[in-house]
């Protein structure tokens, strides 16, 4: 998978050349790119935003700048068109569905923005030419989109085929059956007079399969009732219900 990253802090996206990713990229598996929005300004200030039509606070991501990025980094070949992200508050919920849909793209390209946001035209514009996706990690509002990538391209990395180095451990995430995932233990059996729950020493490997589920349905149930509830009703078996 080929990923590009345009902002104006290409320092931000070091981390994406860190520790599980890093070695992604060093095995070939992922190819990033990161270009400095700046580089496409004509100006002595190198400005990348301008006061917004119809006032208000904030500043404005000018188009110019961001048409010249985007068209040097997409190219132009009509054949060969990355999906773009734009992280953004006002976007639609990031979740691991998004995160499986991504990882089956040969390419991304993110655009970070900052201040109120990218001018919407140039949304519009490559709208019509590749998709175009505003997304959003969570109901808060970080001071720009380069920390949002950070966390979707993390999201999306550990999908791909041989990134992980146990290829289970994505298929057994929370989410992935959509329900939390309950907890975990590993040695000593006792650490401050808290032991391990006896079935999981038990070797039975169906009552612990049983157990972990209840975990997790009890978990989703209490942190997360918005998922049980999303929960097609083929999803939950006879002692599922029961619980
Ligand atoms: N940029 C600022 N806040 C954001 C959020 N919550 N998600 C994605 N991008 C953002």
């Amino acid at each position: 998978m080929r990923i590009d990253v345009i902002t104006i802090f290409p320092g931000y996206l070091d981390p994406l050349r860190e520790a599980l990713l890093g070695k992604a990229v060093d095995r070939g598996l992922i190819e990033i790119g990161v270009h400095d929005l700046r580089d496409w300004t004509h100006d002595v200030h190198r400005a990348v935003d301008d006061s917004p039509y119809g006032g208000g606070p904030g500043m404005v991501m000018k188009p110019q700048v961001w048409g010249a990025a985007l068209d040097a980094v997409c190219g132009t070949d009509p054949d060969r068109r990355p999906r773009l992200v734009v992280p953004t508050p006002s976007g639609r919920p990031f979740t691991q569905a998004v995160a499986r849909e991504y990882a089956a793209e040969p390419w991304l390209v993110f655009a970070c923005g900052r201040y109120e946001g990218i001018d919407q035209r140039v949304l519009d514009h490559y709208a019509e030419r590749m998709p175009v996706d505003e997304v959003s990690i969570g109901d808060y509002v970080l001071v720009g989109g380069e920390v949002a990538v950070l966390v979707i391209v993390e999201a999306v990395a550990r999908l791909l085929p041989g990134v992980l180095g146990n290829p289970a451990s994505a298929a057994e995430d929370s989410f992935s059956d959509g329900l939390l995932e309950g907890p975990c233990y590993t040695r000593p059996e006792v650490w401050r007079g808290r032991e391990v729950p006896d079935v999981l020493r038990s070797g039975n490997h169906a009552a612990i399969a049983r157990w972990r589920r209840d975990r997790a349905l009890e978990r989703t149930f209490h942190r997360r009732p918005d998922l049980l509830a999303a929960l097609p009703p083929e999803a939950l078996d006879r002692h599922d219900r029961k619980l």
